[in-house]
């Protein structure tokens, strides 16, 4: 029984929780991981949290990665991080079709030995630990895709199998597995995001828009609140928040005699300016990242109109992404409550005003009425985030 490679060969044969000692386990991860985000330490909660659960000597949390195709995990008990091609394996199986595989001897199971070449048994061969019994179950994000798998490997019971309980303790893990990485695997890319966006705005000089800083926050804060009124789902609630700053990232591109100019632009010069829509598209356009994806509709459409008259392209309606139609408004009001360099700010009631007027011309009219819905704190977020008191 003794296996010198095996990470199981100095534990002691163990007993399947009680459900008291169950309970305790899931409370315990579940606390520590609500804490977290960095994705690899949620991952490695997860991993052990599936671990503890169900008593396998093995746990790992695997991810797609779209970009790639692959699957991977950071973490995986008993081996560095690894990637694997998104079709391979018993893993690659299970996110495939989406049903859960259970294996109880690896080595005698015919479908497993069909994939012997590929995936864990790849792995063990590298370490020289032996596969035994195998729980694989998927698990959907919020939207019901799937995105990644829980793989437990080796029971620690007598037994030496998994459990039909097992499995199903695996699958509870899993669909809070599916419910949570989403959030945190988006946190997690903003950092990069960001680096990606200074590297950008560095080929092209340095940003001289002087609507950065609190302009930025408001409109974020601002979208973000009218996406939650009308019900969009949290995670593109999150998207909307981060993507909306970079509306205007095309502004970088505009020259300083007209993106300063004190008052009115020409019509030659508001041809010009009316670019720094495309110019942020195809900016951001050929990233692979949701967030900069996002932001480039953000920054190709927040100047469209809901009666076609808007530009660069004229969409009409819901020919204009959602995302959107909501920046074009939440960027009016600021622009409007604060002094530019070639206006002074409104009053309050002259914009709630122009909204009503614009209803059905310039804006969507659900936009509006969601904007009306949480004005009050529309307002409380201009007045925590007001600008300094020049306009240079
Ligand atoms: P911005 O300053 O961020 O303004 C965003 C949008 O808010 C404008 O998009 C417009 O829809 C609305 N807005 C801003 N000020 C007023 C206003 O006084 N009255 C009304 N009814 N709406 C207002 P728009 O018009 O497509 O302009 C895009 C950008 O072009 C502006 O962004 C600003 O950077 C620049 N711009 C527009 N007009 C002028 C101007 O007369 N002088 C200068 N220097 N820049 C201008
Ligand atoms: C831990 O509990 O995280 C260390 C043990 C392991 O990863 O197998
Ligand atoms: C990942 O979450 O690591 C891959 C997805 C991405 O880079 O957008
Ligand atoms: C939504 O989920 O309602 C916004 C996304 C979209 O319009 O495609
Ligand atoms: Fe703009
Ligand atoms: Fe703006």
């Amino acid at each position: 029984m003794r296996n010198e490679n095996s990470m199981e060969h100095e534990q002691q044969r163990k007993e399947d929780l009680t459900p008291e000692q169950m309970l305790k386990v899931i409370f315990e991860y579940t606390a520590k991981i609500a804490n977290e985000r960095s994705l690899t330490r949620v991952l490695k909660h997860m991993a052990n949290m599936g671990r503890d659960m169900i008593l396998s000597d093995r746990c790992s949390v695997w991810l797609i990665d779209p970009a790639t195709d692959e699957l991977y995990t950071t973490v995986a008990h008993g081996v560095e991080g690894i990637r694997i091609p998104k079709n391979a394996g018993l893993v690659g199986h299970a996110v495939q079709t989406g049903m859960p595989v259970f294996i109880d001897n690896a080595y005698t199971n015919a479908e497993f030995r069909e994939m012997l070449d590929k995936g864990a048994v790849a792995v063990d061969q590298r370490t020289g630990y032996r596969t035994k019994a195998m729980l694989v179950v998927p698990f959907r994000n919020n939207e019901g895709v799937t995105i990644g798998a829980y793989q437990a490997i080796n029971k620690l019971t007598d037994a030496q199998v998994f459990s039909p309980q097992d499995l199903q303790y695996l699958e509870l893990a899993a669909s809070y597995a599916g419910k949570s990485l989403e959030s945190v695997m988006l946190h997690q890319e903003i950092e990069e995001t960001q680096k990606e966006i200074i590297y950008t705005m560095g080929e092209i000089g340095e940003s001289r828009s002087k609507e950065t800083g609190n302009h930025v926050k408001r409109v974020a804060e601002y979208s973000y609140l009218i996406a939650k009124r009308l019900g969009i789902p949290d995670e593109e609630c999150e998207l909307l928040k981060i993507a909306s700053p970079m509306h205007d990232i095309g502004k970088v591109a505009i020259p300083d005699s007209i993106l300063k100019k004190p008052g009115k632009l020409t019509d030659e010069e508001f041809d010009i300016m009316k670019t720094h829509t495309t110019i942020g598209y195809g900016l951001l356009k050929n990233s692979s990242r949701r967030i900069l994806k996002t932001a480039a509709i953000v920054a190709y459409e927040h100047h469209e109109k809901w009666n076609g008259k808007g530009y660069p392209l004229g969409l009409q309606g819901t020919e204009i992404h959602i995302f959107g139609r909501i920046t074009a408004i939440a960027d009016v009001f600021d622009a409007l409550a604060s002094d530019r360099v070639y206006k002074k700010a409104w009053e309050l009631d002259r914009i709630l005003q122009l909204f009503q007027e614009e209803r059905e011309q310039h804006f969507d009219p659900e936009v509006v009425d969601a904007f009306m819905d949480c004005l009050p704190e529309i307002i409380q977020i201009r007045d925590q985030y007001q600008d300094k008191m020049h306009t240079e």
